[in-house]
């Protein structure tokens, strides 16, 4: 509608101009879908900027890029290595593609909380295990900066002729400066995900896509796209993925020496302050030093209490938390004051009295059985049990502890008591689960008549 008939208040917040240019594939503008004159331009210099061959425009973010991967190269009952430590845009292309998910193992950073990415020697070991793999997925770069041996994983794939898909939502800048680590794009992967509105310019929801080579039938990869994005793709996320596209091909190299220059010498400051830790790059062989991950828990502050104390007492949003960390990017959008005024709003922060205590989230229990693929287990008939007949039970929904957003079980695990005794857990400590049908988690959707 270009905003007539907007509301006062829309027009208010968004601006004339801005609902002006809200339209979509209308004749001469170019089809996302079948790009031919502006569009296809623009995504040939996205394509060349990141050294790619092909570069396709996303505007449902990266969860839709990982899902398009997945369903362009791996059918029904064929296997894919998967890191099981994987966002759950992953864990959902397995039931839509129907693929057989073989699950490789991320090595868990108690200090942290988290998972890191897959190693080498997991990947080869899964490859010898699973000779019959049509192919290798992982997630290059995580949210809390932890970098994957990119080279090592691309060239197991390789050696076996297998498509390498990769998740790299958190690294669309890492090609434009040398001193951040190995884009997977760099290492010769086939498929590669980007979210630029998560470190570049570009709008909430608009990412990439690149395709090195020939392995994956870029027709396919197009029939997935046009099944997973909306036939009326908003104009203005497309028009700031060029933008953004421009701004960093021409003045990426400078502008993320800057971001890395902040970064450094803020984590110095944040070094001198008694009782935070600055976890990462000496607890990874690889690591985007632009990324902050900051930890109170000796001053007594969960990741979590951290983040709310810092909204609300000193106005400075960072990008996320979780129960031991905040997460804070340092991007060209940023200037020394703002970094200033974290490190000051770090120092003065209240002692509470005691330490913060928090549950390991390491698990106590095995890996989970699979009885099932997700997708068998999301069609198959369900029911509802109380929890504490779940144990020997197939799992039919995400059970998912948020943070960190990892599955705890995915539908088609086999229930344990550990699994019961973790949640039970999650949930005392204030953490909120994502996926079930029940969110207090009194009872849970397990699979009715096991195969
Ligand atoms: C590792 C990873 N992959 C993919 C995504 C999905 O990205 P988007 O929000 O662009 O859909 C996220 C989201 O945070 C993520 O952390």
């Amino acid at each position: 509608m270009q905003g007539r008939g907007a509301p006062e208040d829309l027009r208010a917040l968004m601006g004339t101009l801005a609902l002006a240019a809200d339209t979509t594939q209308v004749l001469d503008l170019d089809d996302i879908h079948r790009p031919r004159t502006a569009l296809k331009a623009s995504m040939e210099l996205a394509a060349r900027a990141w050294g790619a061959d092909r570069t396709w425009f996303l505007v449902n973010g990266s969860s839709c890029g990982n899902l398009a991967m997945i369903l362009a190269t791996v059918g029904p009952g064929q296997e894919i290595l998967v890191p099981r430590a994987a966002h759950r845009s992953v864990h959902g292309a397995l039931v839509l593609s129907g693929a057989r998910p073989v699950y490789l193992e991320s090595p868990l950073d108690d200090e942290m909380g988290v998972h890191h990415p897959v190693e080498p020697e997991a990947l080869a070991r899964a490859l010898e295990a699973h000779p019959q793999a049509r192919a290798v997925f992982f997630t290059s770069v995580t949210p809390y900066g932890a970098a994957a041996a990119v080279e090592d994983l691309v060239a197991l794939g390789r050696q076996r002729g297998l498509p390498v898909l990769v998740d790299e939502a958190w690294g669309p800048h890492l090609v434009f400066h040398p001193d951040l680590p190995t884009s997977a794009l760099t290492a010769g992967a086939d498929l590669v995900v980007h979210s630029a509105h998560k470190l570049l310019s570009a709008l909430s929801q608009a990412s990439m896509m690149h395709q090195s080579g020939h392995r994956v039938d870029p027709a396919r990869v197009e029939l997935a796209l046009r099944m997973l994005q909306s036939t009326s793709p908003n104009c203005l996320l497309v028009a700031s993925l060029d933008s953004a596209r421009r701004q960093v091909a021409l003045q990426g190299t400078r502008d993320w020496q800057r971001a890395l220059d902040l970064a450094g010498a803020t984590r110095e400051a944040l070094a001198r302050v008694p009782g935070l830790r600055c976890p990462g790059p000496d607890r990874c062989a690889r690591y985007d030093r632009t990324r902050l991950v900051v930890s109170a828990l000796a001053l007594g502050y969960t990741g979590v209490d951290l983040e709310r104390h810092l909204r609300d007492h000193e106005a400075i949003q960072v990008e996320m938390s979780d129960l031991r960390n905040i997460v804070v990017l340092v991007t060209p959008a940023h200037q020394s004051r703002d970094l200033e005024r974290l490190v000051g709003a770090l120092a003065r922060l209240p002692r509470r009295q005691g330490p913060a205590r928090v549950p390991s989230l390491a698990a106590t229990f095995p890996p989970p059985e699979q009885a099932m693929t997700p997708r068998e287990a999301f069609y198959a008939s369900t029911c509802v049990i109380p929890i504490s007949q779940a144990p020997g039970r197939i799992c039919a929904e995400f059970l998912t502890p948020y943070p960190p957003g990892i599955p705890l079980l995915c539908p088609g695990e086999v229930f344990c008591a550990g699994h019961v005794d973790h949640l039970a857990r999650a949930l005392a400590a204030g953490i909120p689960l994502e996926g079930p049908a029940d969110p207090t988690l009194q009872t849970v959707r397990v699979v009715a008549d096991p195969p």
